[in-house]
């Protein structure tokens, strides 16, 4: 018999990324390979994200292609992963455009799912646990370069954040072995993987049998000293001395912190129940800084939450000038029910003030990544190669410790070499260099 084959979109956050090269090895074990080609596959899969109403839309919007395969094959399976399958359960099934529904912590039992639902009858499973980490099961790595690994070493989330769905779509938090994750780490190095990211929704409250995070990320760098290490998010609340030594003591730890503040109002921080003032966050901003000056910090940023006036708006403008971050990623409000803002506070700025605010801020934003670029030119850097530049064949590009991308001319390197560059000029987007012999 033919082997099955299984086609998967990935969408959300990187946790989902990681998610997915899960699937694919459970899957594998059970017979199943993997294809690129929507057509030939016997079952279509998403791992979907709840984030935002519009992250949601958009699969809805897929799922129309998937149903034209669905339709016009038979046998073809649909299935929904992730935490849109864990926030909407029946309601997917509901549609009829869906076959299966897994969430976060079922996919150990896809393989059962499919084969049932392959008999007539749709499936679904959202149970989520409280001990699921996926520990031991080896990820079919998905990226094109063969260069970048990412690493899961918790799941869920604690917090509860009053806008946030992930605690909803992803349960408790719980850390993975520390064990299994240097294993894995290992792994990632014998098969010539260059970089690794250590994932989690708040990675400095790991914990596992008396290690911290600080611990495991030293014992990661430590054991695979030729590759690049990452990780994210760090919750600004948490986020420990003992990381920042940490970081500052191994060279081959990346000088980038990914430090979501969300809002630069103390009042609009407590609403969404973020555990810091705007002053603490500064305060950890100069401390990052004192112990690593060429340490790079990004952000995350909410624009139009509950109740928010224009003055605490003006607030977030004026930390990002005060903090000068050199990327965010930028949102405006989108409410997600059964969360605690949905709940308690009117979603009350309107939508065409939200949009207005969250374009001053990506304006701002643009104007300070140019800056930041800019005191960049002339400094020399160590990046690793991702493959040809997206814009010119002849060129490189890679990313430097800051995660800045970086591109330069080059006939002699390749993907997953560490190349010596040296900036010359830049854009808002990019360091633009020349390969240091
Ligand atoms: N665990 C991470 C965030 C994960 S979600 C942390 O705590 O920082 C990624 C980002 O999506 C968040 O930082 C937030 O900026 C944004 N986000 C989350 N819920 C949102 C909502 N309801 N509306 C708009 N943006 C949201
Ligand atoms: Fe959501 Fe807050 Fe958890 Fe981040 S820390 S995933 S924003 S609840
Ligand atoms: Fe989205 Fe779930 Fe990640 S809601 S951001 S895919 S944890």
């Amino acid at each position: 018999m033919k082997m099955k084959s299984v086609y998967i979109e990935t969408y959300g956050c990187q946790m989902n990324v990681a998610d997915t090269e899960v699937v694919f090895s459970i899957l594998g074990a059970a017979g199943y390979g993997r294809t690129e080609d929507i057509t030939k596959a016997d079952v279509i899969m998403a791992n979907t994200c709840s984030i935002r109403d519009n992250a949601e839309q958009r699969i809805w919007g897929r799922l129309e292609q998937f149903n034209i395969q669905r339709k016009s094959r038979k046998g073809v399976l649909v299935g929904i992963l992730g935490c849109m399958a864990e926030r909407l359960k029946d309601a997917l099934l509901d549609s009829g455009k869906v076959d299966i529904v897994a969430g976060p912590d079922s996919y150990r039992r896809l393989p059962e799912l499919i084969s049932a639902a392959a008999e007539g009858t749709p499936q679904m499973d959202v149970i989520l646990s409280r001990e699921e980490t996926y520990a031991e099961i080896s990820p079919v790595r998905t990226d094109k370069n063969g260069v970048s690994a990412f690493i899961s070493i918790m799941r869920g989330c604690n917090n509860v954040c009053s806008y946030c769905v992930v605690p909803f779509t992803r349960g408790s938090e719980r850390s993975r072995s520390l064990s299994t994750i240097v294993r894995e780490a290992c792994e990632c190095a014998a098969q010539g993987y260059k970089e690794i990211t250590l994932l989690g929704q708040n990675v400095d409250s790991y914990s596992f049998e008396g290690q911290d995070f600080a611990d495991l990320l030293g014992k990661v760098a430590e054991t695979v000293p030729s590759v690049r290490i990452r990780f994210s998010t760090s919750n600004p609340q948490d986020i420990s001395g003992k990381v920042l030594d940490t970081m500052a003591s191994h060279p081959n730890i990346c000088h980038h912190i990914h430090l979501p503040v969300q809002s630069g109002s103390d009042r609009i921080l407590e609403k969404m129940r973020r555990r810091y003032t705007r002053q603490a966050y500064l305060d950890k901003v100069r401390a990052i800084r004192e112990k690593m000056p060429d340490c790079a910090i990004s952000t995350d940023v909410i624009a139009g939450f509950c109740s928010e006036t224009v003055e605490e708006h003006e607030m977030t403008l004026s930390l990002f000038r005060e903090v000068g971050f050199d990327a965010a990623y930028m949102f405006y409000y989108s409410e997600r029910s059964g969360t605690l803002a949905a709940r308690k506070y009117p979603d009350d700025v309107p939508l065409e003030e939200k949009t207005r605010r969250l374009e001053e801020i990506i304006a701002l934003q643009n104007s300070l990544s140019l800056e930041s670029n800019r005191r960049d030119v002339g400094r020399r850097f160590t990046v690793l190669v991702e493959g040809p530049s997206k814009r010119d064949e002849a060129d490189l590009c890679g990313r430097n410790p800051q995660n800045k991308m970086c591109v330069w001319k080059d006939s002699s390197h390749k993907a997953g070499d560490f190349v010596e560059v040296e900036v010359t000029d830049c854009t808002q987007a990019t360091l633009l260099c020349r390969l240091v012999e």
